[in-house]
């Protein structure tokens, strides 16, 4: 399968350097840069190159942001080509628009990449639910905070350096304020929250990050036997559901207050099922390269992913108490 991919930073050279080395029945035949960013003979700075060349059946979108990349999926699932992304903040945004462009078009729309990093998180909610109704989920779900918290508790490092050092190991956004203001964790739960409940997750749901957090506070934390670390949140019952981002503290010796550097871990609870958990890396060129390209491989088996929104949940905040840490 030929693809075209969009955007070739820190996760767009992970997939071009998985698929180059480990996958060869797909070929990577045209790179969508900004001039002067990426030395390689496939790459154009028009996207009409992409979009009009009926060779590329596939378009992998790592550019991240609202816009270009809104349009650029809309106009490439309507030439008919499937779409795998990355992108959090354009799918919790549009992700109703995109499948239903999708499916006008009869083709692919593809979202593991955009939660919880090489953790199949996504597969493992849609899995689930075709037998159990899930009724929580939850999860460490940025990697560039966890990084900054554990760093901070484990070696005594200030605040911003630490952010500095998950900048250069390509972990946080362009704009990292999204990462350390919980924005990127929220998106990562409400497009979880909506593959999870069925029902499309409100956008704007209560969100508290992490950047005002000190030295001193992780110290008096664990003086108390407390790790603290920025969570997402979700629960639903009959007929309502509730999401929420915010730093939880969590008991030293339990499994999410140890998960270090850029690790995620995401739970999710079944009817049947009961709790389960799903740990890894959560972000890097690697990890979330990897992610995109299992959707590749999907993609080029025949998949096409439905998410179903056919449920009509009202919001009840309610539903989230204080002990919904799973
Ligand atoms: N900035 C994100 C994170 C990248 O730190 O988790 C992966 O989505």
């Amino acid at each position: 399968m030929r693809i075209a991919l969009l955007g070739a930073g820190t996760v767009g050279g992970g997939v071009i350097e998985i698929v180059d080395s480990r996958a060869p029945s797909l070929e990577v035949a045209r790179i969508l840069t900004l001039p002067g960013t990426y030395d390689d003979p496939r790459v154009t700075y028009d996207f009409a190159d992409i979009v009009s060349d009926d060779s590329i059946e596939c378009v992998v979108e790592a550019m991240g942001g609202l816009e270009p990349a809104h349009t650029f999926i809309m106009e490439s699932l309507a030439a008919g080509k499937h779409v795998v992304t990355a992108n959090k903040a354009v799918v919790a945004a549009f992700l109703p628009e995109f499948c239903a462009q999708a499916e006008e078009s009869g083709v692919g729309f593809f979202i593991e990449a955009t939660s919880g990093g090489g953790i199949p998180w996504i597969a493992s909610i849609e899995k689930a639910r075709r037998i159990d109704r899930i009724d929580r989920i939850s999860g460490i779900l940025n990697g560039t905070s966890n990084y900054i918290v554990d760093r901070m508790a484990k070696d005594g490092a200030e605040f911003t350096d630490v952010l500095a050092q998950a900048q250069a190991l390509g972990y946080a956004e362009a704009d990292p304020s999204a990462d350390i203001d919980g924005i990127d964790v929220a998106n990562k739960c409400i497009i979880s929250s909506t593959v999870a409940f069925g029902t499309l997750c409100r956008r704007d749901i209560p969100v508290h990050g992490i950047r005002n957090l000190t030295k001193a506070d992780l110290d008096t934390f664990a003086g108390l036997g407390y790790a603290v670390r920025l969570m997402a949140r979700a629960a639903r019952d009959d007929d309502g559901y509730a999401a929420c981002v915010e730093p939880v503290l969590l008991p030293l010796a339990s499994v999410e207050g140890n998960v270090p550097d850029n690790f995620n871990i995401a739970t999710l609870v079944g009817t049947t099922v009961g709790p389960l958990k799903f740990y890894g890396q959560g972000a890097g060129a690697l990890p979330t390269g990897n992610a995109m390209v299992q959707d590749l491989v999907d993609c080029a088996g025949g998949e096409r992913p439905v998410y179903p929104t056919g449920e009509t949940l009202s919001w009840k905040p309610g539903l989230l108490r204080a002990d919904y840490v799973f």
